[in-house]
């Protein structure tokens, strides 16, 4: 997609003033994607899609909650001005910073593994809980981010479920949720036939139960002839699994989604700068300053991002889009296994500008430091208004926390 507020001029006029590689990201379309999820009773932010703090803040001021997986997400959300009451914990296992946070602040823990429980009843006695079911089946754009079924870690595995409940009651937890997540980018059948699995899970835990969470997943269109994803129809069919365990505990269930991608992904632009062209046998490659310490997604699942050349057209032929690290790899034109997919681009050469689209979802959020590459800046537009939420990294902040012991 292409934010509206993200036309050609302004993203050239961004990269002069604040450099490249840059980040660009365009809150309109984030309050808009919020507000079509809104038929969730608690939209709960997926954080890791991408955690800047003004984004957390942005999404808090529309009424999100937020999940966090790790010490430093809670960190990030209680900095960001979450309350820890609307702070889900949700992991597989806690580590021992985490269990430390939580003898101190009252958060609420989605359990991914039995032996979590006695740990958390020790730091919280008598607390409630949320657990997530594996129902044995899963789905993801790619097989490295489907967390269902019995290749992935996730989850309580389904038919563990009544003596996970049997462990809770034990170490006198009180279970008042369920939780499900299949998978990153599933379909619509596979998200909907996860909600019915909780359904029939539900009788089991009987009528302490109180919210039910879809978890995230939802897809975006990354190609333009992607489908769009059916959004009402997807608020109706998990209304109706609410409806349908209401019918038997009587009383009203909490209807959650946990959406990551979704809220953030189509706000996000990487603007890059090409920096030298040159060709190779047949191949002709187009080399710019951003890699795959800034998006990593190409590389690691062959997920396909639109580039565009800023106020250039014609004349296009087929290149591929490279960046600087000493890796073969990191090429921003492959498909899964790494096969090279040519792009069709304008002539370029030095100084002109590309952008990679949809790029605000597990971009900045998993870029690294390899090859001493400093982490890019980011920018938030807002309209008329554009604003520097993270400058770029210094490169004395690649080392400061070594020791050089000459
Ligand atoms: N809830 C749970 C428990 C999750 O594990 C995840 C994602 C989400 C929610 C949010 O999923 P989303 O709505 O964003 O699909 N790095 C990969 C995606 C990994 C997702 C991991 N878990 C990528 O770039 O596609």
């Amino acid at each position: 997609m292409r934010p509206a507020g993200l036309d050609d001029a302004r993203l050239a006029a961004l990269a002069r003033e604040h450099g490249t590689p840059l980040y660009v990201y365009d809150a309109p379309t984030i309050r808009a994607r919020f507000a079509a999820v809104s038929g969730f009773d608690v939209v709960r932010y997926a954080q890791k899609a991408n955690p800047n703090l003004t984004l957390l803040a942005l999404l808090r001021n529309l009424g999100a909650s937020i999940d966090a997986v790790s010490a430093g997400e809670i960190e990030r959300a209680l900095a960001a001005g979450f309350p820890p009451e609307r702070i889900v914990f949700t992991a597989d296992l806690f580590d021992r910073a985490v269990l430390e946070r939580l003898a101190r602040l009252p958060i609420h823990v989605n359990v991914g593994s039995r032996d979590m429980l006695a740990q958390f009843a020790a730091v919280q006695p008598g607390a409630e809980v949320t657990l997530r079911v594996n129902p044995g089946f899963g789905h993801g754009h790619h097989h490295k981010v489907t967390t269902g079924g019995s290749d992935s870690k996730h989850g309580i595995w389904h038919d563990e479920l009544a003596a996970a409940l049997d462990d809770a009651r034990a170490v006198g937890l009180v279970v008042v949720g369920l939780h499900v997540h299949v998978g990153s980018g599933a379909s619509f059948e596979r998200l909907v036939g996860a909600g019915e699995f909780l359904v029939a899970s539900a009788r089991q835990v009987g009528d302490t139960l109180r919210t039910l969470s879809a978890g995230g997943g939802l897809p975006v269109r990354y190609r333009e002839s992607d489908e769009a994803f059916p959004i009402e129809r997807y608020v109706r069919a998990w209304r109706e699994h609410a409806r349908a365990i209401e019918a038997y505990t009587r009383r009203p269930v909490e209807l959650e989604l946990e959406p990551g991608r979704w809220l953030v992904a189509e706000s996000g632009v990487l603007v890059t700068e090409v920096r030298a062209t040159k060709r190779q046998g047949e191949r002709e490659f187009v080399m710019v300053d951003a890699g795959f310490h800034n998006l990593i997604r190409p590389t690691m699942y062959g997920s396909y991002h639109e580039i565009r050349a800023l106020g250039k057209r014609g004349g296009e032929r087929p290149v591929l889009v490279a960046g600087p690290l000493c890796e073969s790899s990191d090429v921003f034109t492959q498909g899964p296994g790494g096969t090279l997919e040519p792009i069709e681009l304008p002539p370029l050469s030095p100084g002109d500008l590309l952008a990679i689209h949809d790029v605000g979802a597990y971009g900045a959020s998993m870029a690294s430091n390899y090859n001493s590459q400093p982490l890019a800046a980011e920018v938030l537009v807002d309209g008329g208004h554009s604003y520097v939420i993270r400058r770029r990294q210094r490169f004395d902040e690649l080392f400061a926390a070594e020791r050089d012991l000459r």
